[in-house]
């Protein structure tokens, strides 16, 4: 086939959770601009309206709907819709994070707040998009980790600032990596693909020092863009990427090479 075949996204319905988000919308784009017919699902369903209008006024086939991936009534709506607007799914992006913990001190609550929806919530709703990929004959999903599941932080690029590495995000990220590899083996033999991407920091205007101290441990000398993604995604999502299965690529701009 044409490599520009396999890339294609056209006739593939995609489900991306918090694509209203900084990567999420980046990757919203990217999987509508590839011909996808791509809905983003999220809690600020007024945030997901605006982003979806405008990416419709250039012409992409986008929509927004409601989920809170913590509330399993909420997932079987979302679940039911889509099979009835849009006659199954294709393609799952696990993107949505809540960040409800932003310090090592902070109470226990915040952390068990977080495992409600960046661990059950995350595996509730993935189980739930995968028998309907399974419905359709097969597919791919892809879950967004972070090189925080897979390496500790370096504190000190966070002194004299307000920012930190929360525990639980290690926590969930890095068992978002492992239920990768679980569910590549588990959903194979129904002909779902499943693999992870760790993405690095992304800039959004954080404070100095950390920019500085951050962009010189890069050897690529700058965060990612809002860019950097796309490709990847459309990648992965794509039947270019079809003997991949069960990994994780970790995008950092060589900060761990
Ligand atoms: N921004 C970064 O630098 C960075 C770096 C590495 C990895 N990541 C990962 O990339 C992904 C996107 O990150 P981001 O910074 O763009 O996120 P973001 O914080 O900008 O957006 C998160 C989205 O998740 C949604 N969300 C939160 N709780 C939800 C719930 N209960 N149900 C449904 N939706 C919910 C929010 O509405 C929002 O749209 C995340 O998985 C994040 O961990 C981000």
């Amino acid at each position: 086939m044409h490599v520009k075949n396999l890339l294609s996204l056209k006739n593939k319905v995609i489900l991306i959770t918090g694509g209203a988000g900084l990567y999420g919308s980046s990757m919203l784009e990217a999987l509508a601009e590839a011909d996808g017919k791509v809905i983003t699902a999220s809690r600020s369903l007024e945030n997901a309206k605006t982003i979806v209008d405008e990416m419709k006024s250039r012409g992409l086939d986008v929509h927004a709907k409601y989920v809170d991936q913590a509330d399993h009534a909420s997932i079987i709506r979302l679940k039911d819709e889509i099979q009835a607007e849009f006659g199954g799914l294709d393609i799952f992006i696990n993107n949505a994070v809540a960040r409800p913990m932003r310090k090592y001190t902070d109470p226990l609550e915040a952390f068990a707040e977080s495992m409600r929806v960046n661990a059950t919530g995350m595996f509730d709703i993935t189980r739930e998009m995968a028998d309907l990929i399974a419905k359709r004959g097969g597919g791919t999903i892809i879950n967004i980790a972070s090189m925080q599941g897979m390496f500790g932080a370096d504190f000190k690029l966070y002194e004299g600032t307000e920012m930190d590495s929360p525990p639980d995000y290690h926590f969930h990220k890095g068992g978002m990596i492992a239920l990768t590899k679980y569910l590549a083996r588990k959903l194979a033999p129904q002909k779902i693909r499943v693999n992870c991407i760790s993405p690095g920091g992304l800039f959004s205007n954080q404070p100095e020092p950390f920019l500085s101290r951050y962009k010189n441990k890069v050897p690529l000398g700058r965060m990612a863009g809002t860019d950097d993604i796309k490709g990847l995604i459309v990648f992965l999502a794509s039947d270019a990427s079809s003997y991949i299965n069960g990994e994780n690529i970790l995008m950092d701009g060589g900060l761990h090479a």
